[in-house]
Formats: C-alpha cells, structure tokens, sequence
C-alpha cells in the first residue's frame, strides 16, 4: 500500500483533500482504471457528479441504489464519488471496508441544517414519536434515528410504520411536507432544506414552460411545495431518469442538481433537456458539495489511499440499525435505487 508524504497530509487537514501536483500529461482515466484493478476497488458515484466521473464509475445511482452497491460489494475497497453522509454509510454498511472520499469536505446543506446535539433536545420533547430521517444527515444523526428513507422509498418506509405511531420526520421540510401530502400522516418536521432545491423560481420556470408548451416539467421532492405542485412528475433522481426514458415527451424541463441531465441525455439522445431556472441570475442547479470532486482528486484519493472515512465503533453500531431496517423495507418493496 502506498502512503501520502507528511507535507500531503497536511494539506488534507487543511483543505479536505490531497493537494499535489498531478502531472497534467497523465492519463487520468488510464490511471484510475490501472488502480481500480490493483487495488480490487468500486468506484460508486452519485448522478451530481461532473459527467467524467459518472464515466469512470462502476455504479451511477441514487442515494437508495448507492447503499444497496456498498451493502454488497466484494472489492476491498470503495471510492464513493459523492458526498460526506453517503460515504459514511457506505462505511457504516462495509465497517471493515477502505472507504475514501476525495474530498472531505464535500459536504451537505442539508445534512448540515440537523445538527445532532440539537436534533437531540428536539427528540426530547416527542418521547413516543418514532424517528424517520431521510439519509441526507450525518452519521451522528443515524444514530438517533429510527429508520432511514431515500427520495426513492421514503413512501414505503412512512407508510410500513404503523397509523397511530407519531412520527418525526428529519432533516428535509421540504420532502417532510411532500410525505405528508403523499401518505396523509401528520408528521412533526425538523425545519432543515437543500441550498440547490430550494432555489428554483417558480415565475421563471412558469414563463420557461410558456416558451416550451410540450416540455414536461419534472421535479426533485427537495424542492419547494409551490414548485412541486406545478409539476408533471415528481421523483427521486433515479426516478425523473426513469420518467424521461419511459414518457413520450421529447422535452424536459428539470428541477434539480444540474448533473442529473448527463445520463437523461445519454439515455435519450434525441431529447432535450432544460435545467429548471433559478431564482437568482448568478445561480446555476450545481450542487457545490458533490462538485468539489474532480477526475485529479479522484486519481489521487485511489492512489494514495486517503482521505479515508473513520467512524467511531458506537457510530457504526449505532447509525446501522436505521439504515438496515430501511433496506428490509425497500428490499420487501422490491425497490431499487
Ligand atoms: P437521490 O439521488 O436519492 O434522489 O438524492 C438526491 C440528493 O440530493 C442527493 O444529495
Ligand atoms: Fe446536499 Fe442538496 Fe447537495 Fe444533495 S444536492 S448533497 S442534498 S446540498
């Protein structure tokens, strides 16, 4: 196994990934495919990723079909192309596992909007509600969680917890809102949200749809409620790709992260496809978390073997048990990601 150089490690602390010189001439992609061999590594990314990494990947897929690949991967070690909380579960589901992340500081908004000590003290006042969080958290708050949900089973997972059980639902008010819509159980709602959903605007998405009369419009449940009600479909990011592969419309306007449109134009080239506009003219729909990965971090985080995901034992122990009782629900479901 190869090690990083003091001064390398050093950089990581500082700025989240490895910050050497990588030899403009290399062949990246050669590269990455020669240490995913040597080293018996998956490489899992997250349809946000810039469209090369989604490329090299192993598996592309959502937050659901991602913890299901790192539930049951035999290589020894995974590279998850994503974020902060999806490679901590992909190390809460594989413990024993290499899981590296090529920047640590690829975070989440979201995630980030429940801090566990006060997301405890919430908890405290609803001592006979059951908690549900969507996956988008920490860690941390896994371990104060009772079953996990994704954007594609969070339905399912509601609906699988028995009528007269009270519910908190955590950390997304904006998918929180649309579960209650969905399934009409009256939920108490941790008040966090998604910088990249929450910026659409639904007056120049409704004057984008004038432009484009035939154009569905297909949205993310992270967004807003008065976007989602104007939508044609509404779904996880799996789903929307599935929705635009299966409708006969051949124009799409998208309501979420901007790297979605990579795959919905490889698997319909003939179709076209409009980002949502946001509310601000400055704004674009990337996610600034999932891009701070690039092809050269990637190349290094594979060959130096860091940064490497470390979860305390009680974490682990603690933070699996909600993501695996969401898995037997999706599983019963026959839901994939
Ligand atoms: P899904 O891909 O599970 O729909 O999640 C979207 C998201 O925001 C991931 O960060
Ligand atoms: Fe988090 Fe939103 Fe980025 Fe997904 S798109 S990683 S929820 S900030």
């Amino acid at each position: 196994m190869t090690t990083a150089p003091a001064i390398a490690v050093q950089n990581l602390d500082r700025n989240g990934f490895l910050d050497l010189e990588v030899d403009p001439q290399l062949d990246l992609i050669a590269e990455i495919n020669r240490l995913k061999k040597e080293k018996n590594a998956v490489i899992l990314a997250h349809y946000y990723q810039e469209s090369e990494i989604q490329d090299i990947a192993d598996y592309i897929g959502d937050s659901l079909g991602l913890s299901q690949k790192a539930a049951n991967t035999d290589a020894d070690i995974i590279v998850f192309a994503g974020v902060h909380f999806m490679a901590e579960t992909a190390k809460i589901l594989s413990p024993h596992k290499k899981v590296l992340l090529p920047d640590l500081k690829a975070g989440c908004s979201l995630a980030d909007s429940c801090p566990p000590h006060l997301f405890r003290k919430f908890k405290e006042k609803y001592p006979d509600h059951v908690v549900v969080s969507y996956i988008n958290c920490t860690a941390e708050l896994k371990t104060l969680t009772d079953i996990c949900c994704t954007s594609t089973n969070a339905v399912q997972i509601i609906e699988s917890i028995p009528k007269d059980q009270p519910i908190i639902f955590a950390p997304d008010k904006n998918l929180g809102a649309y579960l209650v819509k969905k399934t009409g159980r009256d939920m108490v709602i941790w008040n966090g949200a998604c910088m990249v959903h929450e910026i659409f605007s639904h007056e120049r998405i409704v004057k984008l749809r004038l432009r484009h009369p035939n154009a569905k419009f297909i949205a993310h449940p992270e967004c807003e409620a008065h976007i989602l009600d104007m939508a044609d479909y509404i779904g996880s990011t799996t789903g929307l790709l599935k929705y635009t592969i299966n409708d006969p419309a051949t124009e799409f306007i998208v309501a979420t992260e901007s790297g979605i449109l990579h795959q919905m134009q490889k698997s319909s080239p003939n179709k076209t496809f409009i980002p949502a506009p946001p509310d601000n003219h400055c704004a674009c729909n990337d996610c600034p978390h999932m891009k701070r990965n690039t092809l050269e971090k990637l190349y290094l985080c594979m060959e130096y073997e860091l940064p490497e995901i470390i979860l305390p034992d009680w974490v682990i122990e603690q933070g699996r048990a909600s993501i695996d009782r969401m898995l037997e629900v999706s599983a019963k479901a026959g839901l994939m990601g």
